[in-house]
């Protein structure tokens, strides 16, 4: 994958596009005094209460509360990745997203055209399909496993004929195309030099990206044989942590039923869609990613998981629970299905049929009853010792869930389960997240309090976020680190990103801490109401001196508190006189 996008590049893109035009474009907007309103794209809505601010380059909805910038907006409305809504906002303002992926960036050929080829590829194998004299038993095995034509069609499938350079000969037709065909791993190199086809004599599963390009292949062995599937090596298109199969097809069918269904194969996907389950996807025979999951839950609130009720399907299982405890925000749910013994969801769906299925998946087991089950399992709960082991083992789980409700409840049902005081154990387990998120921001987070009235250090930051010109009166906050309040080093790092950047605007400066803990935050910060707006300048300096005199008095009273326990030493004895005498006269020049 190519790397990190140098956040100057981010700058100049949102620096270039109007967040207007972009939204204006996909949800028509009319004008609303100094702002933009629109009926909001993300919920139902009959009055418009979707605003768009061009001088903040800002949308906040005031009934749903999606709120962003015209990169948020793309990932949203889209459906897109972080890098590829930049890079489609790039090339609407003719940039060109810096590559440092070597073997694109140097090759003689582009990207565009390895999509091509794979996209001929493709269409060859659909034609080989319906064509090659050797079909047939493609055809038939096809029809064996209860696929309509029309489902084949709909995904896409082939055939790769037998022989050793059928798709060589077609689109192999100089040295460049055979190399583009080597670079997207339909050819295997010789070891005398020269190639031959990779798939031959395989059904062929077209495996597309999030954005329905096609970039490689799956093909089934027909009938027994090894390996069963044979699928397109990584290359600079196909990465499998990052795709699922199916996903774009089932994107539409995820939305409406509210849920996506992840299960382990190609034919369960194919399969399920033909008997009308069209909201399923596989992972490529790799583990669940935190990305496939974030993927899936931008477009459903919910995921099903379908594994095999065997002990390798169970363990399975469990380590998409552990990806998925660290982003279980309220709101979201994962729920598992574990199927009979030799069972997958296409054998399951074709002797039992839809409704039958649907039912199992209503009956998916919770995670959290998942999790606890197990645990559970785990120790005698008959025993007084036994109870304590079950909050010991929960402990590690528990604490990995984001602050919220859900984490409340399951709290509430370990106490429940373990017999003791509702609300004791909370208490005695540590918020210990996720560890990407630093222990710093935790504490930014966790700490805010929901609505209400912002503390100084909030309302410091949401001044500077919503008015970058702020960062021009030249208020060093660099000198309130240490002062123990949450978010103290955040409102430093936002004051120390506008003293570099000085005017850029409140969509860039959030989209600065996109890759930390703190960008959804800030996100929300950018939209807080209820702001003094004409002078912000003389709050957000009242402000500061407060917090300057906060971070006086936390250093008197540590001083004080360490001069109770011997001597001072002379450097500490001159700074509390000092913070003593101003104390007594605070409009002097300070200490
Ligand atoms: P399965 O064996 O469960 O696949 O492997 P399936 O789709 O149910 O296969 P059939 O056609 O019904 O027998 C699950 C997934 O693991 C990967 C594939 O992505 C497959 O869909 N896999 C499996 C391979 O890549 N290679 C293999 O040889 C087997
Ligand atoms: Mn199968």
């Amino acid at each position: 994958m190519a790397g990190k996008i140098p956040s100057e590049f981010i700058d100049e893109v949102l620096a270039r596009v109007d967040i207007v035009d972009v939204i204006d474009h996909r949800t028509p907007l009319t004008r609303a005094g100094k702002e933009y309103k629109a009926r909001c794209p993300f919920h139902d809505e009959r009055t418009p209460s979707f605003t768009v601010s061009q001088s903040k380059q800002f949308y906040h909805c005031f009934g749903c509360g999606a709120h962003g910038s015209a990169i948020r907006f793309l990932m949203d409305y889209a459906h897109l990745e972080f890098r590829e809504a930049v890079e489609e906002l790039a090339e609407s303002v003719g940039l060109q997203l810096p590559t440092d992926s070597a073997p694109v960036a140097h090759s003689d050929t582009g990207l565009t055209q390895l999509y091509a080829t794979v996209a001929a590829a493709e269409e060859y194998y659909r034609q080989q399909l319906r064509s090659h004299e050797g079909a047939e038993a493609a055809i038939a095995y096809l029809k064996q496993r209860g696929l309509s034509g029309k489902i084949a069609a709909d995904f896409g499938i082939g055939y790769a004929p037998d022989g050793w350079s059928h798709l060589l000969d077609a689109l192999g037709e100089n040295d460049t195309a055979q190399r583009n065909l080597h670079k997207t791993g339909l050819v295997v190199e010789r070891d005398k030099g020269g190639y031959y086809d990779r798939f031959r004599h395989r059904v062929m599963f077209p495996i597309h990206d999030h954005r329905g390009r096609t970039v490689g292949f799956g093909g089934r062995i027909l009938g027994d044989g090894e390996p069963k599937y044979l699928n397109s090596p990584e290359t600079p298109l196909f990465h499998k942590g990052n795709e699922l199969y199916g996903l774009h097809r089932a994107r539409g069918a995820i939305r409406e039923a509210q849920q996506s269904i992840v299960v382990e194969g190609y034919m369960d996907v194919v399969a399920l869609a033909q008997h009308d389950i069209r909201n399923a996807v596989a992972t490529l025979g790799t583990a669940t990613t935190r990305h496939h999951l974030e993927r899936l839950f931008r477009l459903a609130p919910e995921t099903i998981f379908c594994f095999d009720g065997d002990r390798a399907g169970r363990d399975a299982a469990w380590r998409a629970l552990e990806i998925a405890l660290p982003i279980l925000f309220d709101g979201r749910q994962i729920g598992f299905l574990f199927l009979p013994d030799g069972e997958d969801p296409d054998s399951l769906v074709r002797t039992e049929g839809t409704e039958l299925f649907r039912e199992r998946l209503r009956g998916a087991v919770p995670l959290p009853d998942f999790l606890f089950r197990t645990l559970c399992r785990r120790t005698d709960l008959e025993r007084l010792d036994g109870r304590a082991r079950l909050v010991e083992l929960a402990r590690p789980f528990l604490s990995k869930l984001p602050q919220g409700v859900l984490r409340d409840l399951m709290f509430e049902r370990l106490a429940d389960l373990s017999g003791t005081a509702p609300g004791s154990l909370s208490r005695r387990i540590p918020v210990e997240p996720d560890r990407e998120l630093s222990a710093k921001t935790r504490r930014t987070i966790v700490s805010s309090p929901r609505g209400g009235r912002p503390s100084p250090v909030r309302l410091a930051i949401i001044l500077l976020v919503q008015n970058p010109h702020l960062g021009k009166l030249g208020i060093d906050c660099a000198q309130l680190r240490g002062l123990e309040l949450p978010g103290i080093d955040l409102l430093i790092d936002v004051a120390l990103q506008l003293e570099l950047h000085p005017d850029i605007s409140t969509a860039a400066l959030v989209e600065r801490f996109r890759d930390t803990d703190h960008h959804a935050h800030l996100e929300k910060l950018a939209v807080w109401e209820h702001l003094p707006e004409d002078n912000a300048d003389v709050v957000y300096r009242d402000t500061i001196d407060s917090l300057r005199r906060q971070l006086e008095d936390q250093e008197y009273q540590h001083l004080l508190i360490k001069s109770e326990s011997g001597p001072l030493e002379p450097e500490d004895r001159k700074r509390l006189l000092a913070l003593l005498e101003f104390r007594q006269n605070p409009m002097g020049s300070g200490p």
